[in-house]
């Protein structure tokens, strides 16, 4: 049992097999939260709750004329609310019918149950019976009959907890939700340190740590997308926690619209964190009766570093948000033409593309942006989902079946919730775009959004596309979205529900993808936004893997994949080999360190494969083989960050859970003569077994500039290869990459 009611002390635990998390209702029915960390038994962590009177912290009305201490600005809260007397930013903030802010939620009843809760079109993580349990805890609020349901996802294995909440409007006059966050947690003691993962378009979620200081810190995003910018996963550690040791507190929320995370530190040193859709363009009105369902929150806690703690998130995107054929099935390597031909291209040069590809063992075509209505540049078109067979020289049937005929599948990109003005969708119907009429919008890359909260548009784009995928022959989707969104306004709503309209926008793209990835289950979706535009657990719910960023140059990459690493897995990080000169930083590297760093993604190419050399074709063929031998371990391994970005070197590997095997891969983006060694500690072997250690030819042939490195009679325990680490070849040329490979040997019978 992972969930333990104990009734004489109102506390509630849940338990996973590491941690415990424990609240408690107190003698005022305030929900209290007494602990989150490393696993505890059966004891009531509110002990640790020592108040003193904090001065111009108010007390409520029964307990100030006799309890100066107990005040709802310094307690711990499991969801605290604005407006009556506690002044740190808040979970809930409505707007009531007699204009007020306040409201202030006590608790009424509790009730736990087998398997884990799903939200009804959103995401969430899913699992069966015995893998989870589920807490619902019940606050009302005395005078408005509010209603906020908390629900509680236990996954006891992992070592996972999700939070979301339902806000029930029981009164008999409408509330309007201004902030509804989908969770509050409290620490009462601790110096944390806070990790967002900050960005931008082409340099997506690079690493920020900082000390969280008194005052408020937020990330977050208002551009209709979970954004380039600020990434909505993040973690809260303390101040020495490292890859391999401390507390740390993953975040990820499984939301692909506006968010805001919010980390407090108070007057008392205390620290609070909240996660929950953006509050400054949200207001939705629920009338009595009605109710309100926040999104999804992952949480978990490691107590040995940030490694752990990434790869608890890993494992729990992998199987229990991906889903449907694709989660665990052998993706294909794909070739895609945009950065080979962007929009200049016709179908003769598509098939010689294709052609190239298959006699070199790449699995999938993917045919990019330009194919459909009017379209060779980024201006026009959008909407018009129809194949322009004049540029392509034949029917989008005809072209799929010439890429099968090579033993290729053949796969489409798609821009579904955006629209050209100048297309024939858009003079059809022009109340279909997203804008405040008389108002001139906002254009971004010459486009505008469509109007995804309306029914008979979310209907429109499934069946376009419906057509589109049964027309032809496709195995592959790339869902890609190209701007941000603003002059949010729906036509389809009157003004006092505008404030619904983000919501509700991307309430329908679930819904359209929920609807196509059913009536198409055997397409794999990639998802996309300008790359890593909208890069969340929510969209992976939908697209088991997303283009992780337009810039394809392999040392950015090793900032941007780190970066990723921390909260999403290997499988979900769309990853290309492109040209060199690279066509986002002008930068040349080998073609081995580009296919290094691409295998630790979903492993495909992104260039004129036709212009290669035979030299480099066969170099092609290597990676593609050498891909695929390591696919399991690559894309399930455990993933083990063994250096950080900021040396000459950036290490990374790959391990079998089981201690089978493991790969070390390591990129030289600094070289110096003469070279301090780099040493790693590799990870996640058995430390008693014995293991073979291969430099592995990346087609990057060896060089003797080196005396020795790892010979055949390389043979080393893993605890050798732990404790006394392994030193990495020194490069002889820029941005060399390594593999290297380490087997466990079968003991002797
Ligand atoms: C942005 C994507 O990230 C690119 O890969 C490409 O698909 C372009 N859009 C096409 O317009």
């Amino acid at each position: 049992m992972s969930i333990i009611w104990n009734k004489e002390n109102s506390t509630i635990t849940l338990q996973t097999k590491n941690t415990s998390y424990q609240m408690k209702a107190d003698s005022q029915g305030v929900l209290l939260h007494t602990y989150y960390g490393s696993r505890i038994e059966d004891t009531d962590m509110s002990y640790l709750i020592c108040s003193i009177d904090r001065g111009f912290s108010g007390n409520p009305y029964e307990m100030g004329k006799t309890r100066r201490q107990y005040s709802l600005d310094v307690l711990p809260q499991e969801y605290s609310c604005f407006g009556t007397g506690d002044y740190r930013a808040s979970a809930l903030r409505v707007r009531n019918a007699d204009g007020s802010q306040a409201s202030e939620l006590r608790f009424t009843s509790a009730d736990i149950r087998k398997g884990k809760y799903t939200l009804e079109g959103l995401p969430a993580v899913y699992a069966d019976k015995t893998e989870a349990e589920t807490l619902t805890v019940c606050l009302r609020d005395p005078y408005t009959g509010l209603e906020a349901e908390l629900q509680y996802g236990v996954l006891e294995e992992l070592d996972v907890i999700t939070r979301a909440v339902r806000i029930i409007n029981h009164g008999n006059a409408p509330v309007v939700i201004q902030k509804a966050a989908s969770v509050c947690l409290d620490w009462q003691f601790g110096a944390f340190d806070w990790l967002t993962f900050q960005g931008r378009h082409a340099m997506e979620r690079n690493l920020q740590r900082t000390a969280v200081g008194h005052g408020i810190q937020s990330v977050g995003s208002v551009r209709g997308t979970s954004s380039h910018q600020y990434n909505p996963f993040s973690i809260l550690c303390e101040k020495t926690a490292t890859e391999t040791s401390g507390g740390c507190y993953g975040f990820s929320y499984l939301y692909s619209c506006e968010f805001l995370m919010e980390v407090e530190k108070d007057q008392a040193g205390q620290t609070r964190f909240l996660c929950g859709i953006h509050p400054d363009d949200f207001a939705w009105t629920l009338e009595p009766g009605e109710s309100f369902q926040t999104p999804e929150v992952l949480m978990a806690y490691s107590g040995e570093g940030l490694g752990r703690l990434s790869r608890i998130m890993h494992q729990t995107i992998r199987e229990h948000i991906c889903r449907g054929e694709w989660q665990h099935k052998r993706r294909p390597v794909l070739i895609n033409n945009w950065e080979a031909t962007y929009f200049n291209f016709t179908g003769e040069k598509l098939i010689s593309i294709a052609k190239e590809a298959a006699s070199l063992g790449i699995e999938l075509f993917v045919m990019d942006d330009g194919w459909f209505g009017k379209r060779d540049d980024d201006n026009t078109g959008l909407g018009d989902w129809y194949p322009n067979e004049q540029k392509l020289g034949c029917t989008l049937q005809e072209l799929s079946e010439q890429v099968e005929a090579l033993g290729m599948k053949f796969g489409i990109w798609f821009e579904p919730e955006a629209i050209s003005e100048d297309s024939g969708l858009y003079r059809q119907h022009p109340e279909w775009a997203v804008q405040i009429p008389g108002r001139k919008p906002c254009l971004s890359r010459n486009q505008l959004m469509l109007d995804i909260s309306r029914t008979e548009v979310q209907d429109y784009i499934i069946a376009c596309m419906s057509r589109v995928l049964s027309e032809a022959s496709i195995s592959y989707v790339k869902w890609d979205l190209n701007r941000s969104m603003c002059d949010k306004f729906s036509s389809a709503l009157d003004a006092r529900h505008q404030g619904e309209f983000g919501h509700r926008f991307v309430l329908g793209l679930y819904r359209i993808l929920d609807t196509l990835a059913q009536r198409f289950p055997h397409v794999l979706f990639e998802g996309c936004s300008g790359g890593g535009g909208r890069f969340d657990a929510g969209m992976l719910y939908y697209t088991p893997q997303i283009w992780c960023s337009d810039n394809t140059d392999a040392i950015n990459r090793l900032d941007i994949q780190y970066g990723t690493s921390f909260g999403y897995p290997v499988s979900a990080v769309g990853s290309h080999v492109s040209a060199v000169p690279n066509h986002q930083t002008g930068r040349k590297t080998p073609l081995s360190t580009r296919a290094c760093v691409a295998m630790s993604g979903t492993f495909g190419y992104e260039l004129d494969i036709t212009d290669m050399n035979d030299m480099e074709k066969d170099e092609v063929r290597q990676q593609i083989k050498m891909f695929q031998s390591f696919y399991d371990l690559t894309q399930y391994g455990d993933y083990y960050r063994l250096t950080d970005n900021k040396g000459s070197c950036t290490v990374w590997e790959h391990a079998d859970p089981d201690g089978k095997e493991a790969l070390v891969n390591a990129v030289f983006h600094g070289i110096e003569a003469n070279p301090e060694p780099v040493h790693i500690h590799v990870q996640g072997l058995k430390e008693q077994e014995l293991y073979k250690i291969e430099l592995l030819d990346t087609g990057d042939f060896l060089e003797s500039r080196i005396d020795r490195w790892f010979r055949e009679s390389d043979i080393l325990s893993g605890a050798a290869l732990k404790y006394a680490g392994l030193t990495i070849p020194p490069a002889w040329r820029e941005y060399q990459a390594f593999q290297i490979y380490i087997k466990r040997l079968e003991r002797q019978k």
